[in-house]
């Protein structure tokens, strides 16, 4: 799986976002470590909390089909579908990348003719992850 194909992947995917009230469609394709890859879209809501992103509705989609690592993630969007520059994942998207990635997962953001290239580390520095969780003990275990 080249970079282009899963920026065509994210593009393709936009299309099934369901976006009626912002307007922006974003997709996303994830790659994972056997070469299977899951699409997203964003999924938005009346009462806006619970909108999901397209980055989280592409891995929950592999977490439930039993993927567990993943290499790389392509992420595109734009007002009424057209990508006029990058769409950068949201804060919670990169921490729910956090949970199943490491430093070294690739970010690629699609633009109109091309892609950025960049890593978890980059995008979430200082992160707070299960390795974190795991040297701090659970608030159960706090005395
Ligand atoms: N959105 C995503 O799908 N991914 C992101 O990482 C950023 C935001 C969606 C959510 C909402 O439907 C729309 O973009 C505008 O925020």
């Amino acid at each position: 799986m080249t970079a282009e194909k899963l920026a065509e992947l994210a593009k393709e995917a936009m299309a099934h976002a369901y976006a009626p009230y912002s307007g922006f469609m974003v997709g996303a394709a994830l790659l994972c470590k056997d070469g299977t890859v899951y699409q997203g879209c964003n999924i938005e809501n009346a009462a806006f909390g619970p909108t999901n992103c397209a980055e989280r509705t592409a891995f929950f989609k592999a977490v439930y089909d039993g993927r567990r690592e993943f290499t790389a993630i392509a992420v595109c969007g734009g007002k009424d579908g057209v990508v006029t520059g990058t769409f950068p994942p949201c804060g919670v998207c990169r921490q729910v990348m956090r949970e199943f990635c490491a430093d070294d997962f690739v970010i690629y953001l699609v633009n109109e003719s091309g892609f950025e290239t960049h890593t978890l580390a980059q995008m979430l520095p200082f992160s707070f992850s299960a390795a974190e969780h795991m040297q701090h003990g659970s608030p159960s275990e706090a005395k």
